[in-house]
């Protein structure tokens, strides 16, 4: 019996709930767990496919899963991962900003390009050497929780602080960071209420060459601070690896 296991039932957890409902992944059970057990009770409640609510995390790892996805936030990350590493279960991890300080070796250690791409590109580059890599990311204020009423700089400086300023909004900083490490990314935050999609370019300078990513997301109807693409990466990964 294949199972996935699921921690935060939030934007995140709820669409990959449903691609598991409508067979994009194919699974027998989702076991999923919240702290928020309301949160859980109304994922559960609006699913048409066999659904467990595991009240502790230990709940959730005693069942055993092929997979566990992490869609909770770094905090969860910090206070469940030795817990996480000690299954057997694969482990994808959509909090990136949480990995940065941790030892990433164990193959079972997933994470998904997000609401970004081309981490394929960036990270063939970094083998060569990748001379200068800048994120700017532009977002709604209301997707940065800011107030200002004109295009305004937030943050400039490096992903490992941009993740720390701004935990639930840019790991996308991270999973750059995680990804042409050592390299330093550079990282500048617009909060810009004339945007109403997430936008994150990426100008990279290359041994041979440069690059310019450019993605312009939809936010997340119910959480403007998660671009739908992240939810869909992790639906991607999960599929590929619940089929191994
Ligand atoms: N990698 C990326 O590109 C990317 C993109 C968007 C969001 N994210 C991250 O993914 C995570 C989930 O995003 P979301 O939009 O679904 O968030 P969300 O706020 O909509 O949902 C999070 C859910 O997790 C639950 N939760 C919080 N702490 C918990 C804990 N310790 N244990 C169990 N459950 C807990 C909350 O009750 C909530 O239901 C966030 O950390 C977000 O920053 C990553």
């Amino acid at each position: 019996m294949k199972k996935v296991g699921l921690i935060g039932c939030g934007a995140i957890g709820t669409v990959l709930a449903e691609a598991i409902e409508h067979k994009i992944v194919i699974c027998d059970e989702l076991v999923i767990f919240d702290l928020d057990q309301s949160k859980a009770q109304k994922l559960k409640n609006s699913m048409n496919f066999p659904v467990k609510i595991a009240e502790t995390l230990e709940e959730l790892l005693s069942a055993k899963t092929k997979v566990i996805v992490e869609a909770a936030g770094q905090r969860a990350v910090q206070e469940y991962y030795s817990k996480l590493l000690a299954s057997e279960a694969e482990l994808i991890f959509m909090s990136t900003g949480a990995l940065l300080n941790l030892n990433l070796a164990d193959p079972r250690i997933h994470f998904p390009a997000g609401a970004i791409g081309g981490l394929d590109a960036l990270a063939s580059a970094s083998l060569a050497g990748i001379k200068e890599i800048t994120l700017t990311s532009r977002k709604n204020p209301k997707a940065l929780a800011k107030t200002n009423k004109e295009e305004s700089i937030v943050y400039e400086g490096y992903a490992e602080e941009a993740a720390k300023q701004f935990p639930r909004e840019m790991n996308v900083a991270a999973t750059l960071a995680l990804t042409v490490k050592p390299v330093k990314v550079k990282v500048c935050v617009v909060s810009d209420p004339a945007v109403t999609r997430n936008t994150h370019e990426i100008q990279v300078k290359w041994q041979y060459g440069e690059m310019q990513l450019r993605f312009a997301n939809d936010p997340h109807p119910d959480n403007p601070h998660t671009s739908a693409l992240a939810a869909w990466s992790a639906i991607k990964l999960l599929q590929k690896l619940i089929e191994n």
